[in-house]
C-alpha cells in the first residue's frame, strides 16, 4: 500500500478537519458531507470511546479520504491507529516514543511542536513539517511568522483555537500549507447531524484554497 508523505498530505487542501466524534453511525454522513465539500484529508482524534472503530468504518467504506489518527500520545495508539487504517498520526506533543512507534509500524508523523526548541530538535531528527499547538494559545500567527526566516526549511500546520475568520491569514503565512480546526464539523455539529452545515462549512474551507495564494503574494 502506497505511503503518503506528510508533505503531500499537508498539499492536499488548505484545511484538514479536526474531528471528535461520538458515535460511529455518523461516521459515513460526516465523511461523505466532508468529501462532498471538497476535503479531501480529516484527522479523528482518538479521544473517544469510539475513535477506532469510526477510523476502522472510515477506512473500510471511504478510502478515498486521507485518513489520520489525531491525538496520538504514546506507541501503542500509533500501531492501533495504523491497525485500524489510519494513513497518517498526529501528536498534540512529542515524545520519542511517539516517534519511534509510528516509524515501527510506518505510519508517517505530523508531530506537535509549541516552541522554537522543540521545533529545531524535530527538525534535527527529520521532520520538515510540524503541526504548532495549541496555535492560538501558544504564540498566535505572529508567532509562526516569525519562523519564516530563522527555519525556511520547516512548514507549520497551525491547529488550535482557528476559525473559518482567521484561516486565511494563517494561510497567508508561506511556511503555513495548511491548517487543522474542528470549526468545520464540531462534536456537536456531529452529534445534531447537522450534516448540511458541515458540508457548507466544508467547501468555504476548500474554497481557501488559492486564496492564500493571492493573500500570500500580499505579504
Ligand atoms: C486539535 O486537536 O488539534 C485541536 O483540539 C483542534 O482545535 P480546535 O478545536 O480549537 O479547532
Amino acid at each position: 500500500m502506497r505511503v503518503l508523505s506528510i508533505k503531500k498530505i499537508l498539499e492536499l487542501g488548505p484545511v484538514i478537519p479536526v474531528i471528535v466524534i461520538d458515535e460511529v453511525e455518523n461516521s459515513l454522513a460526516l465523511v461523505d458531507a466532508l468529501l462532498e465539500g471538497g476535503i479531501k484529508v480529516i484527522e479523528v482524534t482518538l479521544r473517544t470511546k469510539v475513535a477506532l472503530l469510526v477510523m476502522e468504518k472510515i477506512s473500510r467504506c471511504r478510502p478515498e479520504i486521507i485518513l489520520g489518527a489525531g491525538t496520538i500520545l504514546n506507541s501503542e495508539q500509533a500501531r492501533r491507529a495504523k491497525d485500524v487504517g489510519a494513513k497518517f498520526g498526529v501528536s498534540p506533543g512529542t515524545s520519542e516514543d511517539i516517534i519511534i512507534g509510528c516509524k515501527k509500524v510506518n505510519l508517517p508523523l505530523l508531530p506537535g511542536a509549541a516552541t522554537v526548541s522543540e521545533m529545531i530538535s524535530l527538525s534535527k531528527k527529520g521532520f520538515s513539517e510540524v503541526k504548532f499547538f495549541p496555535a492560538v494559545a501558544a504564540g498566535g500567527i505572529e508567532f509562526v511568522k516569525s519562523l519564516i526566516s530563522p527555519m525556511p526549511f520547516l512548514k507549520i500546520c497551525p491547529t488550535g483555537g482557528i476559525t473559518a475568520v482567521t484561516a486565511p491569514k494563517w494561510l497567508a503565512l508561506s511556511n503555513v500549507p495548511s491548517v487543522g480546526g474542528s470549526w468545520i464539523a464540531s462534536k456537536d455539529d456531529i452529534s445534531r447531524q447537522d450534516f448540511s452545515g458541515i458540508l457548507i462549512r466544508a467547501k468555504e474551507a476548500t474554497a481557501l484554497s488559492g486564496f492564500e495564494q493571492v493573500l500570500r503574494s500580499q505579504t
